[in-house]
């Protein structure tokens, strides 16, 4: 099959990767022109796990090619994605403007009936609003060219996004047209061998599909956030009443450790931009307002543990910290919990000393250049670097080679053997066993 993927981030790229893996012909677009020369001589704009090697060896075998316009396409595409950004606008809500520009430029280059289908996760009734910009648009050049909308939301998650990508646990497919559900089913059999697991519903439905899933992950995590403070309180250790309610099999283990708030691009947005479809209907969101409420307070834990240690003033304290990506496997910092811990106590006159095993590179461009300047924040070449002269070590990201390190080389360089461990990784018993004062979550 001919695809075309319009933007080649983190989801445009998988998909382009993956669907170029599985035999088709995928021509990768993105306005950002540096990026796509950079992707050109197989330099990735992101870090993801074995994602490399298969953009590489397709562009190698002549399946995956990648653009700046549609007007670069060589062939016709029968299928083109929509897989821009849909990130939050000032008030909250998603900001449709890429998606929106999108469309513009397909409604320009469609020549021949094709699907258009779309990856970004976009508020519900955008696709009617694709639809017609495109017919606008194609009307300017009184062309008459069949196509159909489909909304298919992703699910992958970053860190494991080739395997979310190649083994999903189901596929979300929003449509009414059986043309469509034809293309669709041809473009994912060979991903899921087997009609089950596509679900086809309208294509509302598979638009909030997309931001319920998010919020029901966002929910989860809030509430074994709230239940890890209240575990705190009561000489509870949140831990085992993770493993006593994740086995019930009415509640299953996903998404329920407790830690120091989830990031990313996904579920803060989401949540946010669910908020506002809530509220523009009239109804309102109160459990959606608590999960964000909860995990604005739970990305305070870090800081506000290291003011009771060291007082409001953190003048003279070195903090060292261990993860600065949302999560591990990915460079993605996106409203990462280690942007608001390093902030709040660089704001009280702490210094920092961070290490990170991929997002370094991402933290050097994106975060202020004023605390790299001022010694405020130094970025370590190893994890034992961060650690030197520092008074406390907050673990925020359970990347592997933080889950086994070496305490006593850990109590050797650092000044006070504080860990305040965002992630409960650490079993607090043999670290304290070890000389070290410990902080869990809930714990
Ligand atoms: N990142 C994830 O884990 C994930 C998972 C599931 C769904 N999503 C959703 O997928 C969508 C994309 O997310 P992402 O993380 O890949 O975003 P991203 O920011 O990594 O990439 C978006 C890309 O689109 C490009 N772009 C913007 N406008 C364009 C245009 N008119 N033409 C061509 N390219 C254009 C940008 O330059 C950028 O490279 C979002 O709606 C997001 O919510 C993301």
């Amino acid at each position: 099959m001919n695809i075309a993927v319009i933007g080649a981030g983190y989801v445009g790229l998988v998909t382009g990767a993956c669907f170029a893996e599985l035999g088709n012909h995928v021509t990768c677009i993105d306005v950002n022109t540096q990026k796509i020369a950079n992707l050109k001589q197989g330099i990735l704009p992101i870090y993801e796990p074995g994602l490399d090697a298969m953009v590489i060896t397709n562009m190698q075998q002549g399946r995956l090619h990648f653009a700046t316009s549609l007007t670069e396409l060589d062939a016709q595409a029968s299928v083109i994605f929509i897989a821009v950004g849909t990130p939050s606008d000032k008030d909250g809500s998603a900001d449709i403007k890429y998606v929106l520009e999108a469309a513009r430029n397909i409604g320009a280059y469609i020549t021949q009936d094709c699907v258009i289908v779309d990856k970004s996760t976009v508020p519900v009734g955008m696709a009617d609003q694709v639809e017609n910009i495109i017919k606008q648009e194609l009307a300017k050049r009184s062309l008459n060219v069949s196509f159909n909308v489909v909304s298919n939301p992703e699910f992958l998650r970053e860190g494991a996004a080739i395997e979310d990508f190649m083994r999903p646990d189901r596929v979300i497919i929003g449509l009414s047209s059986d043309n469509a559900k034809a293309l669709m089913l041809d473009l994912y059999l060979p991903i899921l061998r087997s009609p089950e697991r596509i679900y086809f519903m309208n294509v509302k439905d598979a638009e909030m599909t997309k931001y319920a899933a998010n919020a029901m992950l966002a929910t989860r995590i809030s509430f074994m956030n709230e239940m890890s403070v209240l575990c705190e309180r009561m000489g509870v250790d949140i831990e085992n009443v993770r493993i006593g309610i994740g086995s019930d099999s009415r509640i299953g283990p996903a998404a329920l450790n407790a830690g120091c708030g989830y990031g990313g691009s996904c579920f803060p947005k989401d949540v946010r931009a669910l908020v506002k479809m809530a509220e523009k209907h009239g109804v309102t969101p109160v459990m959606l307002n608590a999960v964000e409420q909860r995990n604005a307070s739970q990305k305070l834990l870090l800081s506000e543990r290291m003011t009771h240690l060291f007082g409001e003033d953190l003048t003279g304290i070195v903090v060292g910290v261990w993860g600065l990506s949302f999560k591990p496997g990915t460079d993605d910092m996106r409203e990462s919990p280690a942007i608001v811990l390093i902030e709040e106590v660089i704001k009280r006159g702490a210094r920092v000393q961070a290490y990170d095993p991929a997002a370094m590179p991402v933290a050097r461009e994106t975060l202020p250049d004023q605390w790299f300047r001022s010694g405020q924040l130094a970025l370590a070449e190893h994890q034992y670097g961060a650690l030197q002269d520092v008074d406390a070590l907050a673990l925020i990201t359970e990347w592997k080679p933080f889950c086994y390190p070496d305490i006593a080389a850990m109590k050797n360089l650092m000044r006070k053997p504080i860990i305040l461990d965002g992630r409960n990784q650490y079993d607090p018993r043999q670290i304290r066993d070890a000389g070290f004062e410990y902080y869990g979550i809930g714990r």
